[in-house]
């Protein structure tokens, strides 16, 4: 029974203390995040790992790419372990290595020594090796905008992998112009761009997160019609144009607090993951909110992590196959991608 679940993650948490952590990333179930040691987004988790240094199982509550992360930034001691195999994140899958040496070798021959490549946190761990070794760096959706600028200190263009989304987002904040800015697209290895190639200072890898697309530009019209004082804020993995649309973006963090800091009775629309939406309309009877897109968006990945498979882990934990282990050749380079981010951060 879920009863008998439940007290078998108490028991092993008691028995273990420091030496079991379990961080979770907010778009976790409820019954698995009750038991989270800490729950963040995507660079507090990472930071997290970084700073911890005991325990020697890290039971990772999330997708296959932070939990990389988390065994890059950790000791050989450290164990990490994903409950769950096929929690991978389908827009990591949209950038393979071998897709990114033949671009870069090919945006080499165009642009020269002239551009700096950079790489959201969902990604695997050889492209994170792949942008450590070229003298980039790693970003997350809260630091993206500082990250994308110092990378503008350093080369006169970007190439932005995987998620098209999150770079021309950032990108048009920093005030870089739709006409600066060229798409990669990977499947047939081609520069999507019209006009003179010396104007782009962006180039966007045809990636994106399904969930995300799921919320469009008719939703943020239907809500702004039914509910003309609602706030809409966003995850800026969201279209541009519903980016634009919103009154605010940001993190999974960022929406939190502004969840959070926001005065009773204020209503808003929540354009991100179903399991975090939910959990801020329990949280917070007092304020109006809704999905921005009313059929909700599971991210299925993140979904694959549940209370049976955590038990599981939990149980396993020393003759485990979940362990998440980055060779020592991919995840050096790779450190100094996420290095580079934590250090700006
Ligand atoms: P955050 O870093 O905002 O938590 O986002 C992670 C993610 O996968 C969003 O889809
Ligand atoms: Fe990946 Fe999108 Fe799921 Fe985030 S919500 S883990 S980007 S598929």
């Amino acid at each position: 029974t879920r009863e008998e679940l439940e007290n078998r993650v108490i028991e092993v948490k008691k028995q273990l203390g420091s030496r079991l952590f379990i961080p979770g990333h907010h778009y976790q179930k409820d019954e698995v995040v009750q038991f989270a040691d800490a729950t963040g987004d995507s660079l507090q988790l990472a930071q997290l790992s970084a700073e911890n240094k005991e325990a020697e199982f890290i039971v990772f509550c999330g997708v296959h790419f932070m939990a990389e992360t988390a065994d890059i930034l950790t000791s050989d001691q450290q164990k990490v372990i994903l409950p769950d195999m096929r929690a991978g994140c389908s827009m990591a899958d949209m950038a393979d290595i071998q897709q990114t040496e033949r671009a870069w070798e090919t945006l080499e021959g165009i642009f020269g020594d002239t551009i700096l490549p950079l790489t959201y946190v969902n990604s695997t761990a050889a492209i994170k090796s792949f942008v450590g070794a070229n003298g980039g760096a790693t970003v997350t959706s809260s630091n993206a905008e500082k990250m994308v600028k110092w990378a503008f200190e350093m080369k006169e263009r970007i190439l932005f992998l995987p998620d098209q989304h999150l770079g021309r987002n950032t990108a048009v904040n920093l005030g870089v112009g739709l006409d600066e800015m060229a798409i990669w697209n990977p499947i047939n290895h081609e520069l999507e761009y019209e006009g003179d190639f010396s104007k782009i200072k962006v180039i966007l890898w045809k990636g994106h997160c399904s969930v995300h697309e799921n919320f469009t530009v008719q939703n943020v019209h239907d809500t702004r019609s039914q509910y003309p004082d609602m706030k809409i804020i966003v995850h800026p993995e969201c279209r541009r144009e519903v980016v634009e649309l919103a009154d605010m973006a940001g993190s999974t963090s960022y929406i939190i607090n502004a969840i959070e800091k926001a005065e009773p009775g204020t209503a808003w629309a929540i354009g991100t993951e179903m399991n975090l939406v939910n959990r801020l309309i329990q949280n917070h009877p007092d304020k109006k909110i809704i999905s921005l897109n009313p059929h909700m968006c599971p991210c299925l990945t993140m979904n694959r992590i549940d209370l049976p498979h955590l038990v599981w882990s939990l149980d396993t934990l020393e003759e485990t196959n979940n362990i998440i282990k980055v060779s020592p050749e991919i995840a050096k380079n790779a450190k100094l991608a996420l290095e580079q981010m934590l250090i700006h951060s």
